[in-house]
């Protein structure tokens, strides 16, 4: 196997211990969304997306499926084209679309960019074997902090993907500028396709997704998104020596109609304190207080093209299931 490129650094143990520090000092409590992300948060996230109420992976994949072909056949045929993924985890919904764009033309290079060496090594592990003549180029890489300097050659037309709504777990401002960051050598007539999570009916009228319906999504059954959201506890647990008892939190989604967005909360049921024996000192929570752990923005149609425009791209179209639940969009620059 290859070596995978990386480029800056990738999350180290000061990064994740300046993170817990900053979030759990702060007023309300807070910790960033990418702690989530280890060995173990990695593969609860994998559960979500097969569950029966987490919809978006679902619906993006039957998307792919049925539109590849017409995403695909704006690009310039006689041009090599480089696909760049943010975020692509394993790439398997994307594969659908390279088989489509690998049928329209010449030559395709695909840059999965990602912060898991092992979900990358999947990728490149699958895609191998199913498009042998893909040119495979992974990035190990937090493009969320870094403006990634990629192995493109000049003359190849250009196609950006942000899919699974991961947008929606940042802030407006951040979104766009690590689509701006990572599109800076991007030219006339290359791409920008976005996977978004649509906002319910109370923020539109294009739209019958019901708050329900999102708060499902986020808080399921079987009870393996709260396992996903506790996973924080554990992971301080075994990397900071922290001392919670994660039965002492409970998972809770909430839905804020000013921000948009779905909220995952841990809160505590109880008055107590934790000691962090890395960080060398107590946390004190009240009974019913909570960390905010994630945001999940849902996008009202103009909202998403907004997005597109502000990253300096021109919206072409979008695709959406029948219900209007969940969006792609399809941006050029000109
Ligand atoms: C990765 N991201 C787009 C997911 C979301 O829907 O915001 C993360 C997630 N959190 C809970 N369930 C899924």
């Amino acid at each position: 196997m290859r070596e995978l490129r990386v480029i800056g650094e990738t999350v180290s143990g000061e990064a994740v211990a300046e993170a817990v520090r900053e979030g759990l000092l702060a007023c309300p409590k807070t910790l960033p969304p990418w702690l989530f992300y280890d060995e173990q948060g990695s593969a609860l996230f994998e559960k979500i997306t097969a569950l029966p109420e987490y919809y978006p992976t679902r619906m993006e994949r039957e998307l792919l499926h049925r539109h590849a072909r017409e995403i695909a056949a704006g690009r310039d045929e006689l041009r090599p084209l480089s696909v760049v993924e943010l975020g692509a985890g394993s790439a398997q919904k994307t594969a659908l679309l390279l088989r489509a764009l690998d049928a329209e033309g010449c030559g395709i290079s695909y840059l999965p960019m990602d912060i898991s060496a092992t979900a990358l090594r999947e990728a490149e592990e699958q895609l191998g074997r199913d498009f042998p003549q893909l040119r495979l180029r992974p990035v190990l890489t937090d493009f969320t902090c870094e403006r990634p300097m990629l192995p493109i050659d000049a003359e190849d037309q250009r196609m950006l993907l942000w899919l699974g709504s991961s947008a929606g777990n940042f802030e407006m401002e951040d979104a766009v500028r690590i689509l701006r960051d990572a599109s800076t050598e991007m030219r006339e007539g290359d791409f920008l396709l976005l996977g978004l999570d649509g906002a319910p009916e109370a923020n539109g009228r294009e739209t019958d997704k019901q708050i329900s319906d999102l708060l499902r999504a986020y808080d399921d059954a079987a009870g393996v998104t709260a396992a996903f959201n506790r996973n924080l506890l554990k992971r301080m647990g075994r990397e900071l020596g922290a001392e919670f008892c994660v039965d002492q939190f409970e998972h809770e989604a909430r839905w804020n109609s000013r921000t948009s967005c779905v909220e995952m909360h841990l809160v505590s049921t109880m008055a107590q304190s934790v000691f962090v024996r890395e960080l060398e000192r107590w946390f004190h929570f009240q009974a019913g207080e909570s960390i905010h752990t994630e945001n999940s923005r849902k996008f009202a149609r103009d909202e998403a093209r907004a997005l597109v425009r502000a990253a300096g791209f021109s919206p072409v179209k979008s695709w959406h299931d029948a219900n209007g639940w969940y969006g792609l969009f399809l941006g050029q620059r000109v």
